[in-house]
């Protein structure tokens, strides 16, 4: 019998206390034959622009030849594009304050390096992404969740936290993963402000902005910015998650810690991923994108919302997105145990979801439920919410 990895190596302190992310492995069982997936946080790969990334990618390398596949700084008509659109959503940057990353999660993993150690507190949402749980509990981080409302994060409750002079915040303002609500204006204006009178970095965590369903992204927090807020942009949900592609928006001052952190961790971007989404910005072909992706993701949240009505009025309430890729469930029903359901949901009811208490910092909400509509059609959409209700009858 091989002895339990513990006894055999001597673990960093990290490694021992991150936790395996719950998504990933409910989604190894949720791929079987006839399950319908209601728990993945996933854009439908039907919806992906295959055919037009593979021709950007051949016009890149037949321009560019071997200089598309060779270690380079980041690609500057990226940045610029990027600063460009970050000034178009109110935000006043130079593309040398936009640091290319292969995605959030990898902005996520080197600010909480650069401001947070071990034993810092943290504050977050009480219900939060489990990436953003990995860079601050799961690196040793004392943390403090704040509770969400319809509207976005409780001020008065992140206020209180700020005065505790946490080392880090990091809140999801857009469609929040895993809730679905989004910060009002005037809760972006506050939050900016908060965070320069207690001194706090804020990192907001913004992939999913440009799915607003309306095609009107809101003006990002940064927006609102008195110098202590850390902007996280991502391509992951706005044209393709396995592309690998996100940017810091940070002042110089910090610039050589952050691009040293990060050459700690995989020195840099693809180049050839680079120059490809570039392309296809250039080309502009990401408004007619978003436009299919986002009309789409309307109809399937629609459809999610109908079969709600349906099945769950009376037993449970549901947020009402108006973008992004989630709703979340409460069951009225306060001693439902959506986690411990799950396998019998998934193996005698073919439907499967993620328990809300994955994505809480103190194990709350066994009654929760979050809910994803993208990755579905809205026939299976509609079959998979009646199944849930049969899981919960
Ligand atoms: C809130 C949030 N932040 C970050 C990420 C990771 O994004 P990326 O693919 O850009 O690394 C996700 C992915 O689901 C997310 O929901």
């Amino acid at each position: 019998m091989t002895a339990p990895i513990m006894d055999t190596y001597a673990l960093s302190a990290e490694a021992r206390t991150l936790e395996r992310s719950v998504m990933r492995e409910l989604l190894k069982r949720a791929t079987a034959p006839g399950v319908i997936s209601l728990a993945g946080g996933l854009p439908d790969s039907a919806l992906l622009p295959a055919s037009e990334i593979a021709e950007c990618a051949a016009a890149v390398l037949r321009r560019d030849g071997g200089a598309a596949l060779q270690y380079r700084p980041m690609f500057e008509p990226l940045r610029a594009w990027i600063a460009d659109h970050m000034r178009q959503r109110g935000v006043d940057v130079d593309a040398k304050d936009i640091y290319i990353t292969n995605g959030n999660q990898q902005g996520l993993t080197i600010l909480s390096r650069l401001f947070l150690s071990p034993g810092d507190l943290a504050v977050t949402g009480a219900y939060t992404f489990t990436g953003v749980r990995q860079v601050t509990q799961g690196r040793g981080a004392r943390v403090i969740g704040v509770p969400v409302e319809a509207d976005g994060v409780d001020l008065g409750a992140l206020e209180a936290a700020f005065a505790q002079r946490p080392s880090l915040a990091v809140l999801i303002p857009s469609y929040q993963n895993p809730l679905g609500v989004t910060l009002s204006d005037d809760k972006r204006r506050a939050a900016a402000q908060l965070a320069a009178r207690y001194r706090v970095p804020l990192v907001e965590d913004d992939p999913y902005s440009m799915l607003a369903f309306d095609g009107t992204p809101p003006a990002p927090i940064k927006a609102y910015d008195e110098g202590w807020v850390f902007y996280l942009g991502s391509f992951s949900k706005m044209l393709a998650p396995g592309l690998r592609l996100g940017w810091i928006v940070a002042p110089p001052a910090l610039g050589t810690r952050i691009v040293t952190l990060r050459e700690s961790i995989d020195l840099e971007s693809s180049t050839l991923i680079q120059r490809t989404v570039h392309e296809y910005l250039s080309r502009e072909l990401l408004p007619g994108h978003l436009r299919r992706l986002n009309a789409a993701n309307r109809d399937r949240c629609a459809a999610m919302m109908d079969a709600l009505n349906a099945h769950f009025s009376g037993l449970a309430d549901w947020t009402r997105p108006t973008g992004g890729l989630f709703s979340w469930l409460t069951l009225h029903d306060e001693s439902a145990d959506t986690m411990s359901r799950l396998p019998d949901a998934i193996e005698q009811h073919g439907v499967a979801y993620v328990p809300g208490s994955a994505f809480s910092v103190d194990g709350r909400g066994s009654n929760t439920v979050r809910l994803n509509f993208s990755a579905c059609t809205s026939d299976q959409i509609r079959e998979g919410v009646a199944r849930l209700r049969d899981v919960f009858a």
